[in-house]
């Protein structure tokens, strides 16, 4: 694609449709929103408010990461502290498209709904790419991004416009854009994260303990298989248990999956074949985590599999 053009078109139409008015777009450090937050201080510099929501749904040490690169980019983020509001709005819920509704309804409504009103700002500035959008309208899955093409229309539900600059790219346009904007590799190449974080890994209710399981099998995973290169690699906690010993006592215990795929928009993907010691490795790790005493590799393709679990 032509970086050079794409960055002069969006960054003028920006500028048109939020003329002397404010935006506020949502950070989460994953390549789609970071690009969403360069391109759109090119267009709008300091009509552009950029914030962090702490949803208590992300992964260990993120918040403080991704403020950082910011900062020594000459952005500034703030943190929104929203963990009691997202908690809440998941306690007890297990259906996984009633999960992403909570999530979403949450974001946009009480937390957004709220920060626009506190700073008057008129335009959300959001990181939806294609692939977002042609999942959620084949009705695969509702991408929690997703609103206007739902026939949600957002300035009558949530009292302001959302604004999708990267609304036709794919990934790997996003990945090059990134590199076009002068953002570093760490952020360019970066494995996607899902918008509703951790709770796509999370089979069942998702509570602090189990966010806390889900979280440290996540930095056991992105460690050990940054090496492979692949597409995304994570790890899901399922709703089951399993028995096991754990100095020689009985013991049921929590279940990790670990998936590791190969694509290069996320329409489809291909499981990585890895070596047996790193996925001995990984499993050794993984049953150390309090209460997890297996740890299983899905061999699953997708279609007929999803990326995420939830
Ligand atoms: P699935 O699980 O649908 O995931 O095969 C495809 C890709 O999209 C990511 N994903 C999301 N990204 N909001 C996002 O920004 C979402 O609600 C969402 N759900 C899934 C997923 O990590 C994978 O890369």
């Amino acid at each position: 694609m032509d970086c050079t053009k794409f960055i002069e078109e969006q960054v003028r139409n920006l500028r048109q449709r939020v003329g002397d008015g404010l935006a506020i777009n949502a950070l989460s450090g994953g390549v789609d929103s970071s690009v969403v937050t360069a391109l759109g201080h090119r267009a709008l510099g300091r009509q552009l408010k950029t914030i962090f929501v702490e949803n208590g749904l992300m992964r260990e040490g993120e918040a403080g990461r991704v403020i950082e690169t910011f900062a020594a980019l000459g952005i500034p983020v703030e943190r929104v502290d929203a963990r009691k509001e997202f908690l809440g709005a998941l306690a007890g819920v297990t259906d996984p498209e009633r999960k992403r509704c909570a999530i979403t309804e949450t974001f946009y409504k009480a937390v957004f709904g709220r920060v626009m009103r506190q700073s008057g700002a008129n335009f959300l500035l959001h990181g939806t790419i294609l692939t977002d959008i042609e999942e959620t309208v084949a009705g695969i899955k509702r991408q929690h991004n997703i609103l206007s093409q739902l026939g949600i229309d957002p300035e009558r539900v949530y009292g302001y416009q959302v604004l999708e600059p990267l609304e036709t790219l794919r990934k790997d346009d996003v990945r090059e854009l990134a590199g076009a904007l002068g953002l570093p590799e760490t952020i360019a190449q970066r494995i996607p994260f899902p918008g509703p974080a951790l709770a796509t890994r999370i089979v069942g209710e998702v509570t602090e303990e189990r966010l806390a399981t889900v979280r440290q099998a996540t930095a056991i995973v992105e460690e050990e298989l940054a090496s492979t290169g692949a597409f995304q690699y994570l790890a899901v906690l399922l709703n089951d248990r399993a028995t096991g010993i754990r100095d020689n006592r009985r013991e049921y215990g929590q279940i990790i999956v670990v998936r590791c795929i190969e694509s290069t928009d996320a329409r489809t993907a291909l499981v990585t074949e890895i070596e047996w010691p790193a996925l001995h490795r990984l499993a050794e790790r993984i049953t150390r985590i309090p209460g997890v005493n297996r740890c299983l590799y899905d061999l699953t393709p997708k279609p007929p599999a999803t990326i995420e679990y939830v």
